[in-house]
Protein backbone atom coordinates (compact mmCIF):
# COMPACT_ATOMS: atom_id res chain seq x y z
CA UNK A 1 0.00 0.00 0.00
CA UNK A 2 1.23 3.26 -0.94
CA UNK A 3 1.72 6.07 1.88
CA UNK A 4 1.93 9.25 0.92
CA UNK A 5 5.60 10.52 2.73
CA UNK A 6 5.27 12.91 5.09
CA UNK A 7 7.73 15.53 6.37
CA UNK A 8 7.11 17.05 10.23
CA UNK A 9 9.14 20.36 11.36
CA UNK A 10 8.72 20.55 15.10
CA UNK A 11 10.40 24.22 15.57
CA UNK A 12 10.40 23.72 19.67
CA UNK A 13 10.65 26.65 21.11
CA UNK A 14 12.17 28.23 18.78
CA UNK A 15 11.20 31.45 16.15
CA UNK A 16 10.41 34.78 15.84
CA UNK A 17 7.63 36.16 13.18
CA UNK A 18 10.67 36.91 10.62
CA UNK A 19 12.42 33.76 11.12
CA UNK A 20 8.98 31.65 10.12
CA UNK A 21 8.58 33.84 7.55
CA UNK A 22 12.33 33.12 5.87
CA UNK A 23 10.97 29.24 6.25
CA UNK A 24 7.67 29.08 4.68
CA UNK A 25 8.81 31.74 2.24
CA UNK A 26 11.50 29.16 1.56
CA UNK A 27 8.97 26.22 0.67
CA UNK A 28 6.23 28.31 -0.79
CA UNK A 29 8.96 28.92 -3.67
CA UNK A 30 10.45 25.71 -3.56
CA UNK A 31 9.98 22.99 -6.18
CA UNK A 32 8.53 20.38 -3.75
CA UNK A 33 7.45 17.06 -4.56
CA UNK A 34 3.95 16.17 -4.73
CA UNK A 35 3.40 12.82 -2.56
CA UNK A 36 4.81 14.74 0.63
CA UNK A 37 2.76 16.28 2.91
CA UNK A 38 4.73 18.74 4.93
CA UNK A 39 3.27 19.65 8.49
CA UNK A 40 4.90 22.86 10.12
CA UNK A 41 5.20 23.15 13.82
CA UNK A 42 5.82 26.47 15.17
CA UNK A 43 5.38 27.58 18.96
CA UNK A 44 1.64 28.01 19.50
CA UNK A 45 1.86 32.07 19.29
CA UNK A 46 2.92 31.44 15.91
CA UNK A 47 0.28 28.81 14.65
CA UNK A 48 -1.95 31.45 13.16
CA UNK A 49 0.92 33.50 11.71
CA UNK A 50 2.07 30.19 10.17
CA UNK A 51 -0.84 29.45 8.58
CA UNK A 52 -1.16 32.85 7.08
CA UNK A 53 1.56 32.00 4.93
CA UNK A 54 1.12 29.07 3.59
CA UNK A 55 0.82 29.08 -0.08
CA UNK A 56 0.91 25.37 -0.53
CA UNK A 57 -1.89 22.42 0.09
CA UNK A 58 0.58 20.07 0.64
CA UNK A 59 1.91 21.87 3.75
CA UNK A 60 -0.01 22.75 7.05
CA UNK A 61 0.63 23.65 10.88
CA UNK A 62 0.76 21.94 13.67
CA UNK A 63 0.22 22.63 17.38
CA UNK A 64 3.48 20.97 19.46
CA UNK A 65 1.15 20.03 22.28
CA UNK A 66 -3.08 20.65 23.81
CA UNK A 67 -4.48 19.49 26.69
CA UNK A 68 -7.51 17.09 27.45
CA UNK A 69 -10.30 19.27 27.16
CA UNK A 70 -11.45 22.04 24.97
CA UNK A 71 -11.67 24.60 27.27
CA UNK A 72 -11.93 25.39 30.91
CA UNK A 73 -9.37 26.11 34.10
CA UNK A 74 -6.34 24.80 32.62
CA UNK A 75 -3.80 27.86 32.57
CA UNK A 76 -1.17 27.69 30.48
CA UNK A 77 -2.65 25.21 28.03
CA UNK A 78 -3.24 24.88 24.81
CA UNK A 79 -6.79 23.68 23.64
CA UNK A 80 -7.03 21.70 20.23
CA UNK A 81 -10.52 23.16 19.14
CA UNK A 82 -8.24 27.00 19.33
CA UNK A 83 -5.46 25.40 17.62
CA UNK A 84 -7.78 23.90 14.77
CA UNK A 85 -9.92 27.40 15.15
CA UNK A 86 -6.87 29.43 13.95
CA UNK A 87 -5.96 26.80 11.04
CA UNK A 88 -3.84 23.94 12.66
CA UNK A 89 -4.70 20.71 11.11
CA UNK A 90 -2.21 18.63 13.38
CA UNK A 91 -1.03 18.13 16.92
CA UNK A 92 2.40 16.41 17.92
CA UNK A 93 1.73 14.58 21.30
CA UNK A 94 3.86 12.33 23.22
CA UNK A 95 6.70 14.27 22.11
CA UNK A 96 9.84 12.58 24.79
CA UNK A 97 10.27 16.27 25.80
CA UNK A 98 7.04 16.83 27.37
CA UNK A 99 7.12 13.34 28.61
CA UNK A 100 10.68 13.94 30.28
CA UNK A 101 10.36 18.00 30.83
CA UNK A 102 7.11 18.08 31.54
CA UNK A 103 6.18 14.38 33.33
CA UNK A 104 3.26 13.19 30.84
CA UNK A 105 2.98 9.86 31.46
CA UNK A 106 1.47 7.21 28.80
CA UNK A 107 -1.88 7.55 30.46
CA UNK A 108 -2.34 11.16 29.80
CA UNK A 109 -0.69 10.96 26.43
CA UNK A 110 -3.02 8.53 25.46
CA UNK A 111 -6.10 10.95 26.33
CA UNK A 112 -4.54 14.05 24.88
CA UNK A 113 -4.34 11.82 21.89
CA UNK A 114 -8.15 10.53 21.54
CA UNK A 115 -9.13 14.08 22.59
CA UNK A 116 -7.48 15.65 19.80
CA UNK A 117 -8.80 12.90 17.47
CA UNK A 118 -12.18 13.54 18.76
CA UNK A 119 -12.17 17.04 18.09
CA UNK A 120 -11.07 16.33 14.34
CA UNK A 121 -7.18 16.81 14.51
CA UNK A 122 -5.02 14.69 13.21
CA UNK A 123 -2.10 13.61 15.71
CA UNK A 124 1.78 12.66 15.48
CA UNK A 125 2.08 10.19 17.94
CA UNK A 126 5.54 10.14 19.32
CA UNK A 127 7.45 7.14 21.05
CA UNK A 128 10.97 6.13 21.46
CA UNK A 129 13.45 4.46 24.41
CA UNK A 130 16.57 6.73 26.37
CA UNK A 131 19.87 5.31 26.02
CA UNK A 132 19.80 3.57 29.12
CA UNK A 133 17.09 1.66 27.86
CA UNK A 134 19.06 0.99 24.28
CA UNK A 135 21.80 0.05 26.21
CA UNK A 136 19.26 -2.44 28.03
CA UNK A 137 17.97 -3.95 25.15
CA UNK A 138 14.71 -3.09 25.64
CA UNK A 139 13.74 -0.37 23.06
CA UNK A 140 10.67 -2.44 21.72
CA UNK A 141 9.35 -3.02 24.87
CA UNK A 142 9.22 0.58 25.38
CA UNK A 143 7.82 1.37 22.35
CA UNK A 144 5.47 -0.91 22.66
CA UNK A 145 4.11 0.01 26.05
CA UNK A 146 3.82 3.73 24.80
CA UNK A 147 1.69 2.32 21.53
CA UNK A 148 -0.08 -0.05 23.29
CA UNK A 149 -1.53 3.23 25.90
CA UNK A 150 -3.09 4.92 22.82
CA UNK A 151 -4.33 1.72 21.33
CA UNK A 152 -6.60 1.74 24.68
CA UNK A 153 -8.00 4.79 24.00
CA UNK A 154 -7.96 5.07 20.19
CA UNK A 155 -10.32 2.98 17.79
CA UNK A 156 -10.02 5.03 14.72
CA UNK A 157 -5.90 5.23 13.43
CA UNK A 158 -7.34 7.33 10.28
CA UNK A 159 -5.59 10.26 11.35
CA UNK A 160 -2.91 9.30 13.45
CA UNK A 161 1.13 9.04 12.04
CA UNK A 162 3.60 7.45 14.52
CA UNK A 163 7.08 9.07 14.85
CA UNK A 164 9.65 6.84 16.60
CA UNK A 165 12.46 9.20 17.85
CA UNK A 166 15.38 7.33 19.80
CA UNK A 167 15.17 10.07 22.43
CA UNK A 168 19.77 9.54 22.37
CA UNK A 169 19.34 10.95 18.84
CA UNK A 170 17.44 13.65 19.83
CA UNK A 171 19.22 17.13 19.12
CA UNK A 172 22.80 14.62 19.22
CA UNK A 173 23.67 15.06 15.66
CA UNK A 174 23.99 11.23 16.10
CA UNK A 175 20.80 9.97 14.18
CA UNK A 176 20.08 6.22 14.44
CA UNK A 177 21.67 4.09 11.09
CA UNK A 178 18.90 3.81 8.31
CA UNK A 179 19.00 -0.08 9.01
CA UNK A 180 18.36 0.18 12.32
CA UNK A 181 15.87 2.58 12.01
CA UNK A 182 14.28 0.35 9.10
CA UNK A 183 14.28 -2.76 11.82
CA UNK A 184 12.71 -0.57 14.44
CA UNK A 185 10.01 0.74 12.37
CA UNK A 186 9.04 -2.53 10.71
CA UNK A 187 8.77 -4.25 13.86
CA UNK A 188 6.29 -1.30 15.10
CA UNK A 189 4.51 -1.83 11.93
CA UNK A 190 4.14 -5.56 12.62
CA UNK A 191 2.61 -4.52 16.37
CA UNK A 192 0.24 -2.65 14.96
CA UNK A 193 -0.73 -5.23 12.43
CA UNK A 194 -0.97 -7.59 15.47
CA UNK A 195 -3.22 -5.20 17.94
CA UNK A 196 -5.39 -3.06 15.18
CA UNK A 197 -4.65 -5.56 11.71
CA UNK A 198 -3.27 -5.12 8.57
CA UNK A 199 -4.97 -2.57 6.85
CA UNK A 200 -4.33 -0.10 10.02
CA UNK A 201 -0.68 -1.16 9.85
CA UNK A 202 -0.34 -0.47 6.46
CA UNK A 203 -1.91 2.65 6.72
CA UNK A 204 -0.10 4.17 9.36
CA UNK A 205 3.15 6.00 8.82
CA UNK A 206 5.68 5.37 10.74
CA UNK A 207 8.07 8.57 11.00
CA UNK A 208 12.11 8.72 12.19
CA UNK A 209 12.93 11.73 14.19
CA UNK A 210 16.04 12.11 15.86
CA UNK A 211 19.17 14.33 14.20
CA UNK A 212 17.23 14.15 10.47
CA UNK A 213 19.01 16.66 8.14
CA UNK A 214 20.00 17.13 4.70
CA UNK A 215 22.76 14.70 4.78
CA UNK A 216 21.68 11.77 6.32
CA UNK A 217 18.05 11.59 5.11
CA UNK A 218 19.43 10.34 1.74
CA UNK A 219 20.37 6.93 3.45
CA UNK A 220 16.70 6.22 4.52
CA UNK A 221 15.61 6.20 0.58
CA UNK A 222 15.01 2.89 0.56
CA UNK A 223 13.38 2.13 3.66
CA UNK A 224 9.90 0.30 3.02
CA UNK A 225 8.82 0.51 6.62
CA UNK A 226 10.23 4.80 6.79
CA UNK A 227 7.28 6.89 5.87
CA UNK A 228 9.14 9.96 6.33
CA UNK A 229 10.58 12.13 9.37
CA UNK A 230 10.20 14.36 11.92
CA UNK A 231 12.55 16.78 12.34
CA UNK A 232 13.71 19.37 14.71
CA UNK A 233 16.54 21.25 14.47
CA UNK A 234 16.89 20.68 10.63
CA UNK A 235 13.32 22.32 9.90
CA UNK A 236 14.54 25.96 10.92
CA UNK A 237 17.34 25.75 7.95
CA UNK A 238 17.61 26.18 4.51
CA UNK A 239 18.21 21.96 4.27
CA UNK A 240 14.68 21.40 5.48
CA UNK A 241 13.38 21.60 1.50
CA UNK A 242 16.03 18.70 0.58
CA UNK A 243 14.38 16.75 3.68
CA UNK A 244 11.06 17.42 2.54
CA UNK A 245 12.16 16.08 -1.76
CA UNK A 246 14.08 13.42 -0.54
CA UNK A 247 12.08 10.49 -1.19
CA UNK A 248 11.28 11.90 -4.86
O1 LIG B 1 10.39 16.11 17.09
C1 LIG B 1 11.58 16.05 16.35
C2 LIG B 1 12.75 16.28 17.24
O2 LIG B 1 12.61 15.71 18.48
C3 LIG B 1 14.05 15.84 16.60
O3 LIG B 1 14.96 16.85 16.91
O4 LIG B 1 16.82 18.36 16.38
O5 LIG B 1 17.21 15.87 16.60
O6 LIG B 1 15.97 16.78 14.62
P1 LIG B 1 16.31 16.97 16.08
Amino acid sequence: MARTFFVGGNFKLNGSKKSIKEIVERLNQASLSENVEVVLCPPAPYLEYTASLVQKKQITVGAQNTWTKASGAFTGENSVDQVLDVGAKWVILGHSERRTIFHEDDKLIAEKTKFALDQGAGVIFCIGETLEEKKAGVTLDVCERQLNAAIAEVKDWTNVVVAYEPVWAIGTGLAATAEDAQDIHASLRKLLAAKLGDKVAQQTRILYGGSANGSNVASFKDKADVDGFLVGGASLKPEFVDIVNSRK
